[in-house]
């Protein structure tokens, strides 16, 4: 299993391990992605790429997206689509656990019994729901319980890490908080307290306009998008104007996302072409688009093929759920069993 280490940026370039079954691994890995379209590169270097490396169980918060996205056809098709993307990347169903969160909806039962122990101040602290609310999001229950639903996604496996950015580690924090609570209410360790894993190696992905790339501010570049589409957003990417001839500024977004598909090596490299002068950013541009063509090349190919295959979604979600309640079914029995409730067995 591999960890996040170090300081440096990880690039795309950097060797994937081989992972290992999941009944093996030492430690459990657990986390969830919401489905919001098709993939992009920032999701793919800040999320996916770990949770293929990293042998675990993993799920598409389609639960979670319901805090957003009020349209059932649009979800479906992202769940599907998000699917496709992680299968594509190299994600291995059969070590690794993929699921779709409501395939358990006992997740929904437990993340109850959760929050009757979840003070609520403990809530109004997360960071992500006054953000939300001060970009304009209305405030409603779901939005407000969103981390306690997180909580019954991580508790229900009693994973030992939880691998996620850094603006989820609050999320995982609260986790914490939330199953101290229960066990203490209970007297009963039901819940591990796990760890996060914050992948703080990775850089945070530029957009073509330099912000954060993000599918809420439209500057993404998705690695799965036809071969013309893809291009013409690269020859996009916002730069000055500094004229060829002058030395340029490797801090420009375009040498940014160039950089993620470098060695170290070729970085240099790159520096010391951009002080030369005479370096056009049309030309990096090129660069970028023809490795990203190469990184993806093989997944890119591997997406069309299993998207021609019916059901290949649903077979794999079928049989991640399967084997998600597998493992969660002794806790979600503990839980209900040191709380009183449900049927004794
Ligand atoms: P978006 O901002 O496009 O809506 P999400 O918030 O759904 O993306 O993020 C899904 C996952 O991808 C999260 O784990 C997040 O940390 C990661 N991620 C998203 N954007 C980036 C980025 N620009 N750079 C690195 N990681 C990212
Ligand atoms: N909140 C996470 C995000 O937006 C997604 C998520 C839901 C999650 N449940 C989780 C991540 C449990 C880790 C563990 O990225």
């Amino acid at each position: 299993m591999r960890r996040a280490s170090g300081s440096s940026a990880r690039t795309a370039r950097d060797s994937t391990p081989r992972s290992v079954p999941l009944r093996s691994l030492a430690m459990r890995s657990l986390s969830g992605i919401q489905p919001s379209g098709e993939a992009h590169i920032g999701n793919y270097l800040g999320a996916i790429r770990q949770h293929v490396e990293i042998e675990g169980i993993y799920f598409i918060a389609d639960y979670h997206s319901m805090t957003s996205v009020r349209n059932a056809e649009e979800r479906r098709e992202h769940v599907h689509e998000l699917v496709l993307d992680y299968l594509a990347c190299g994600f291995d169903p059969t070590g690794s656990i993929l699921y779709r969160q409501s395939d358990l909806p006992e997740t929904a039962e437990l993340a109850w019994m959760l929050s009757t122990v979840t003070p609520m101040g403990l809530l109004q602290r997360a960071t992500s729901y006054k953000d939300k609310l001060a970009a304009g999001v209305p405030a409603d229950h779901g939005l407000f319980a969103y981390p306690v639903l997180q909580a019954a996604d991580i508790l229900q496996f009693n994973p030992d890490i939880v691998p996620v950015g850094q603006d989820q580690k609050q999320h995982v924090e609260m986790t914490r908080d939330i199953a101290t609570k229960f066990n203490q209410s209970y007297g009963r360790e039901v819940f591990k307290l796990p760890e996060p894993q914050i992948l703080e190696s990775v850089a945070v992905v530029p957009g073509v306009d330099g912000r954060k790339m993000s599918k809420s501010y439209d500057n993404t570049l998705r690695m799965f998008w036809p071969e013309k589409k893809l291009r013409k957003a690269v020859m996009a990417i916002v730069t000055d104007s500094t004229p060829v001839e002058e030395p340029k500024d490797t801090k420009q977004t375009v040498f940014a996302l160039w950089s993620l598909f470098a060695d170290e090596a070729e970085r240099k490299e790159m520096k010391a072409r951009a002080a030369a002068g005479g370096l056009g950013y049309g030309d990096v541009k090129k660069e970028l688009f023809a490795r990203i063509m190469d990184h993806f090349g093989a997944m890119r190919t591997r997406r069309e093929e299993l998207a021609a295959k019916p059901g290949t979604v649903e077979d794999v979600l079928r049989s991640g759920a399967e084997r998600a309640r597998a493992i969660a079914e002794p806790i979600w029995a503990q839980a209900r069993q040191a709380a009183g409730v449900g049927r004794v067995r």
